[in-house]
């Protein structure tokens, strides 16, 4: 038996709504949990994951065996095809968890439920934003609070693009978490408290216009954007090409464009002006919500 998870990418705090918001993207990895080395094909571009503790999947996968009061099996295997980029911004981290808890229930016979999964999850990350809509796909917003996650996914509209752009080197969330301010300003608190509220509600709403001002950010982006090159830049280009909204994917260095699925020239433009740049080495994704989520299959 080979059970296969699919995960998808995750881009969290959509600016204003940090540790809170997240949206699930259509960019998947796949994780194959086995017995035995029968996934050998090289039809399926997988990779043998190593068994150790410093391995997010098997970690993951461990605790909830743990949790269950079991222990992995000795002989389990797993491998992972990979298409999310690691390290960038788009819950790479995220996808490892959910996939290795994911995959440990299943192999347990399901004894968890998706609430038990995403409390443990959070646990493992930290907070809630990019495992919560990894799991369930979709725009969710939730709260970690005394240990429990208090979440509401809502299904965002197909009429979107979500366009990356994804710079070509690395920055830890770890890292990248080190240059905030430990103390904000009342008025900086209000100012997200606000426009996350409003993000959510327009989103909701598809009153997409409202979406520049709803991702304005004062607790993290402003220390985050300082270093990514030429980031001011893109933003404004990006406004200038007609994004509805503009901001970091989680803790960058990613740059996330929200679009109107009509808005071709979007993509062609931002390539060019990449190159122009000299930032040509830069990737840029189209990608669509992925209402649907993490799911497991047997094959
Ligand atoms: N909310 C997290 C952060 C997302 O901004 O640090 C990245 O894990």
């Amino acid at each position: 038996m080979i059970i296969e998870v699919k995960v998808p990418a995750t881009t969290a705090n959509l600016g204003s709504g940090f540790d809170t918001l997240g949206i699930a993207l259509s960019l998947h990895n796949f994780v194959y949990f086995s017995g035995s080395d029968n996934l050998q094909s090289d039809t399926l571009k997988h990779t043998r994951m190593l068994r150790d503790n410093n391995n997010l999947i098997y970690r993951s996968a461990a605790r909830l065996f743990e949790v269950c009061g079991e222990r992995l099996p000795f002989d389990l295997k797993i491998y992972q095809t990979c298409k999310i980029p690691v390290t960038r911004g788009l819950g790479s981290s995220s996808a490892c968890i959910i996939a290795g808890l994911m995959g440990a229930n299943r192999l347990l016979g399901l004894p968890l439920n998706d609430a038990d999964i995403l409390k443990l999850a959070t646990e493992i990350e930290g907070h809630p934003d990019n495992v919560a809509p990894a799991l369930f796909g979709g725009m969710v917003d939730s709260v970690y609070n005394d240990g429990e996650v208090y979440y509401v996914k809502h299904d965002v509209s197909l009429n979107l693009k979500f366009i990356v752009i994804v710079p070509n080197f690395k920055l830890s969330t770890n890292q990248s978490r080190l240059s905030l301010p430990s103390v904000v300003s009342h008025r900086d608190a209000v100012f997200n408290v606000s426009r996350s509220a409003l993000f959510v509600s327009s989103i909701i709403t598809e009153k997409f216009e409202n979406l520049s001002v709803a991702v304005d950010d004062r607790l993290h982006q402003p220390y985050r954007l300082k270093s990514i090159d030429k980031a001011d830049e893109i933003f404004n280009l990006a406004y200038e090409f007609g994004a509805y909204g503009v901001c970091l994917s989680g803790s960058g260095p990613s740059i996330i464009a929200i679009c109107d699925k009509r808005n071709m020239s979007f993509f062609r433009k931002i390539r060019t002006e990449l190159n122009r740049m000299h930032l040509g080495k830069w990737k840029v994704l189209s990608l669509d919500v992925d209402n649907e989520g993490a799911s497991v299959d047997i094959i």
